[in-house]
């Protein structure tokens, strides 16, 4: 039997499609003893997971629920393969990304602001954020009391699992999209990240959905808020660290541009960290992917790598091949 450690956290319903010849054992942060596994699906938070690390022996295989690996190498060592669950998060990262880009570009963050007050006259106030937002001297009449998606230029950084789905939930806006990855290629048209800086002054949103890594560490920073238009909409959906987060408190500070971050560097985001209060900011905080649906679609792409393991056949999202 090949022994599987999963979240005790998690309903064991849902490992209904787990192959035959699976034990499965639910694996807490808080055991007091040492459990042999083969195979772990760690907790999908984090900290959870590297509290129940040290008392696994045996594991070969891990099991990402989440497409983001990158605490895992560094807990697990180079001699254990790291599988991430690709295509899990896609739908829900993907419609975070358009309700985020939607509710910045029609205000909704300002007309809570209003809702709250209880003051209906407060709304003529977005014409002057438009105002501020565009460097626009002039007054526009009838005032502009949001802004519209359709027609829009949209840069993606990323142009992966997320990526695509992203520009799928795009496409009846009608935008034109200019897509980022590692590396450039034709049919679609992707540029590779070298172009970024000079692609940046083309785009009104800015989409970042690429992983944390070593290279894309920092990727925007003061030098990239300087190229992005003014009133540009940078739309964080990947991790903190892709961002330079002084530079985006600068450039936010400074009303040049407007941002919506599902994610921030330091996370979690500690009190009275200046992003808290920074202008034409939306922050959530690291709720993209999670939604009811997750977690069942995440197992599914866990128990299809398992009957691979299992059969010997080569496994799909390797993130780290065990040495
Ligand atoms: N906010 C949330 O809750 C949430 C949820 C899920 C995922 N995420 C984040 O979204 C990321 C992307 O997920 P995915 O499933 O779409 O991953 P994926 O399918 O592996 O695609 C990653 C994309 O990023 C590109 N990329 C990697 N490094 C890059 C770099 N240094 N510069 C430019 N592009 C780079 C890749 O380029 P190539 O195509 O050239 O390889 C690829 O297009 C995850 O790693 C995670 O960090 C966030």
């Amino acid at each position: 039997m090949l022994r599987v450690g999963y979240p005790e956290t998690i309903d064991a319903e849902l490992l209904r499609y787990f192959p035959e010849g699976v034990e499965l054992i639910p694996i807490s942060d808080k055991m007091d003893r040492d459990v042999e596994i083969e195979v772990w699906i760690p907790d999908p938070y984090p900290a959870r997971a590297m509290r129940a690390w040290p008392r696994l022996r045996g594991v070969k295989l891990v099991l990402s629920m989440l497409a983001g690996t990158e605490w895992i190498p560094a807990t697990v060592g180079p001699h254990v393969t790291i599988c991430n669950a690709r295509g899990a998060h896609n739908i829900s990262t993907a419609e975070w990304t358009l309700a985020a880009i939607l509710a910045l570009l029609k205000y909704f963050p300002l007309y809570l602001d209003i809702q709250r007050s209880g003051v209906w006259k407060r709304r003529f106030e977005a014409a002057t954020l438009y105002g501020e937002l565009n460097a626009e001297k002039r007054e526009v009449y009838p005032p502009v009391l949001g802004e519209e998606l359709t027609g829009k230029t949209v840069l993606m950084v990323g142009y992966g699992a997320i990526g695509k789905e992203i520009e799928r939930m795009l496409a009846p806006f009608a935008v034109e999209t200019i897509r980022v990855a590692r590396t450039a290629r034709s049919e679609p048209e992707v540029h590779a990240v070298s172009e970024l800086d000079e692609l940046l002054p083309r785009a009104e949103v800015i989409v970042l959905i690429l992983p944390a890594t070593p290279e894309s560490h920092r990727l925007i920073g003061a030098r990239q808020f300087e190229r992005m238009r003014h009133g540009a909409l940078l739309i964080n959906a990947a991790r903190g660290p892709v961002v330079d987060t002084d530079a985006l408190v600068a450039a936010l500070q400074a009303g040049r541009i407007r941002a919506a971050v599902d994610v921030t560097d330091p996370e979690p985001l500690p009190e009275g960290h200046p992003l808290w209060n920074c202008p034409n900011l939306l922050i959530t905080p690291h709720v993209g992917g999670a939604t009811p649906q997750f977690a069942p679609r995440a197992l599914r792409v866990a128990a299809d790598e398992l009957r691979r393991y299992i059969n010997g056949e080569p496994l799909r999202n390797v993130v780290q091949a065990a040495i």
